[in-house]
């Protein structure tokens, strides 16, 4: 459960519906869908093997099982996690401010035009959003501190499946606005010319990215399971949940995108002013829309835990740092990278790589966790080889009815895979 919610978090609602919206719709849909399929969850079993086999940080998870060079996968990992918590904060910061913009009313009233425009007021805002980046920091430092959060994981066990049905009742309103059929085109029906080598890798990020893959976050949630627990299940239900959550996010979000008129391309903003206009036409939207960011909320918090959690287990484990100073320092470092991206949102211009820092920041994550996913396995593929089936039945103990497949796609299919889509898209 804590690895699930670990996947389902802004990924899911936030991260995909625009990225389809930006890749041209049903044929980024489909890629997304493919690489889950073959890619996702083999290797969220591989990241589960390493970390219940070792029971360390994807650092010394890697030295214990394969020493040499092998523990440079591992430091990849936690510099990964670094990335994507600070610009995850920033996301998440917004969430805490459309709670109180959804109460207070001032975003719940107007057309599209002027939502947009309040929306964008406020990421430019400066402080605000910096402050909230900041308060969400201190959030996820809180439950880190408290454990890997007894308390969130019951709590994340009653609101997921509120989640699901605010979903399924936001659906409802969304397609069944006039002009919804567009929308719903456009997400279902691949248009094959708007694909690039570009598609590729912003489909094969977002799964990996959507999965919680690639930089051991699997490895060290692997590595407090118990030697009895089926893990080819857990690394099932982990995936059809998460597919499902962000099928459910395209469904809500893009026939109402284009049932208002909005642009689907528009980038990140594409939940936060959409949401806003389906709440603004609809009865006790105010409601509603608190209850969907607050939900929100919690989903990203249980993926901020996630992502700190790698950080401070690395320096527990490796370091002479006790767990309060390490998630202390890490939830600082996080916090300052995350300074620029938020300002790069309109308060100050701070280009990187010809793109807005935060834009940057998640663009190179897309990069890395598929790097992360492509050594991951090649070392249970060839290094552990045929042990990890062991490992992973707990020394045939347990059933695991698709090892041989499994191994294959871990062998080959994998890393050519991977390899092609990464290469592809840099040409
Ligand atoms: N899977 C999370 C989401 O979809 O929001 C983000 C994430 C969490 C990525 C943890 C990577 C990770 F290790």
């Amino acid at each position: 459960m804590a690895a699930a919610g670990s996947a389902v978090g802004l990924g899911n609602i936030w991260k995909f519906p625009y990225e389809t919206g930006a890749n041209g719709g049903g044929a980024f849909l489909l890629l997304y869908l493919l690489f889950i399929v073959v890619f996702g969850a083999s290797l969220i079993l591989a990241e589960m093997v390493l970390g219940r086999a070792s029971g360390q940080n994807p650092v010394g998870a890697f030295r214990s099982l394969g020493g040499g060079r092998w523990p440079l996968v591992g430091y990849l990992g936690v510099f990964t996690g670094f990335v994507i918590l600070s610009f995850y904060i920033v996301i998440a910061g917004w969430t805490i401010a459309y709670m109180g913009f959804m109460l207070d009313g001032s975003l719940i009233s107007g057309d599209a035009e002027s939502i947009g425009a309040k929306f964008s007021a406020f990421i430019s805002g400066g402080a605000t959003p910096v402050l909230l980046a900041g308060l969400f920091m201190v959030a996820t430092v809180i439950v880190v501190l408290g454990g890997i959060g007894k308390g969130i994981e019951r709590a994340s066990k009653l609101l997921m499946p509120v989640l699901f049905v605010l979903l399924l009742v936001l659906i409802a309103r969304s397609v069944s606005l006039p002009g919804a059929g567009e929308g719903l085109r456009f997400f279902l029906v691949p248009d094959w010319s708007k694909v690039d080598g570009g598609t590729f890798t912003s489909a094969i990020g977002q799964a990996f990215f959507s999965l919680s893959l690639g930089m051991g976050a699997l490895i060290t949630y692997g590595s407090y399971l118990p030697k009895t627990t089926p893990m080819p299940g857990s690394a099932a239900i982990i995936v059809g949940l998460d597919t499902l959550v962000a099928l459910l996010a395209g469904f809500m979000i893009l026939p109402a995108v284009f049932a208002y008129g909005l642009d689907p391309a528009a980038g990140p903003g594409l939940t936060f002013v959409t949401l806003p206009v389906v709440f603004s036409q609809m009865p006790a939207g105010a409601i509603f829309g608190f209850v969907f960011f607050a939900l929100l909320f919690v989903a990203a918090l249980t993926s901020a835990v996630s992502l700190l959690e790698v950080v401070v287990t690395y320096l527990v484990d490796e370091t002479r740092l006790t767990r309060r100073p390490a998630a202390l320092i890490a939830g600082c470092i996080c916090f300052g990278l995350g300074v620029p991206s938020s300002l790069s949102q309109g308060a100050v211009d701070i280009q990187i790589f010809g793109m807005d820092f935060l834009t940057a920041a998640a663009s190179l994550t897309d990069l890395l966790l598929p790097i992360g996913g492509l050594c991951t396995a090649l070392f249970v593929g060839w290094k552990l080889g045929p042990k990890s089936v062991a490992l992973v039945t707990n020394n045939g103990t347990q059933r695991f009815a698709l090892a041989t497949v499994w191994l294959f796609i871990l062998r080959f299919v994998a890393p050519i895979g991977i390899a092609y889509v990464l290469i592809s898209g840099m040409l």
